[in-house]
């Protein structure tokens, strides 16, 4: 329960999905939270603020893109504002734009993948790191696609593996100062980003209009435990770790959260 007690942390993309379980996960530890995500996402914000008061914790929320940042600048001093410092943060906002071929991607689809995974990640540490206090801590979320390629996601892939190198590098960086880095990389994850009719209709072109049981039996197949996916909260229960002190000594890794899928050979 108090794993991250007086601990303030910084989550990206906190209105939904795996930033909402981070949130929650790290309050429920005695963390306070500064929740950021687009203002477009203002009722999916106030819905894990509201999770966050259920499990005790507190939190602010702000609007910023993670590619804005001055806005992102804004939502620290904020936040500092009113808990008086920062400790760690969790770089998860991420998009998936629409799979293709390398040579017929959408010129603004491969942009926009590298603005928001890679640059948007660099803004985030950028904006937190002059901040945070020795002992602090850093995660980013990459994913597999950060370590091994898939057909049909290379504007994906290409930001998601540049992560591992800003990861590493800061890890580097921040050492002396006792400042944690390390990059935390999920499978297939339950939430929006992949369970929606697109994702579905990519894994299963074989049917007319197939539904989260079809793409579960396509997703199943590609890891060593069966699992069409994990939940949020396993990814968080790794973040978890990584930022808590349980973690002293772990800095510059890469923590796959998969199933396996890494390691399933073919
Ligand atoms: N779901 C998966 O299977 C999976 C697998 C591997 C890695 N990931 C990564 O995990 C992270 C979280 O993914 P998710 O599945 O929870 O996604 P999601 O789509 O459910 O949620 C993403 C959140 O990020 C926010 N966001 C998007 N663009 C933003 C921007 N420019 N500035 C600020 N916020 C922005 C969205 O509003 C949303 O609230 C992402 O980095 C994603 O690439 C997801």
């Amino acid at each position: 329960m108090n794993r991250m007690l007086d601990r303030v942390v910084l989550v990206t993309g906190a209105g939904r999905g795996m930033g909402r379980s981070h949130c929650v996960r790290l309050a429920e530890e005695g963390a306070s939270i500064i929740a950021v995500d687009l203002a477009s996402s203002s009722d999916d914000l106030a819905t894990t603020a509201d999770e966050i008061a259920w499990v005790g914790g507190a939190c602010i929320t702000a609007h910023a893109d993670v590619r804005d940042l001055e806005a992102l600048r804004s939502a620290v001093s904020t936040g500092i504002e009113r808990f008086g410092r920062l400790d760690a943060v969790v770089a998860n906002a991420g998009i998936y734009p629409a799979a293709g071929r390398s040579w017929e991607l959408d010129d603004d689809d491969w942009q926009r993948a590298l603005d928001v995974n890679l640059t948007g990640a660099w803004h985030t540490v950028k904006a937190t790191v002059p901040q945070m206090v020795s002992g602090g801590a850093v995660v980013i979320i990459g994913s597999t696609n950060a370590i091994k390629g898939t057909a049909g996601t290379s504007h994906y892939c290409a930001s998601k593996h540049g992560v591992v190198g800003l990861a590493q590098t800061l890890a580097n960086e921040l050492g002396a100062q006792g400042i944690r880095v390390n990059a935390v990389h999920p499978g297939s994850v339950g939430t929006p980003m992949i369970l929606n009719d697109t994702v579905f209709a990519k894994l299963r072109p074989d049917l007319a209009s197939p539904g989260a049981e079809d793409a579960a039996v396509a997703l199943a197949s590609r890891n060593l435990l069966g699992v069409p996916w994990v939940d949020p909260v396993d990814v968080s229960n790794a973040v978890l770790f990584l930022l808590s002190d349980e973690a002293r000594y772990v800095t510059g890794i890469n923590v796959a959260v998969d199933a396996g899928l890494l390691a399933k050979v073919s």
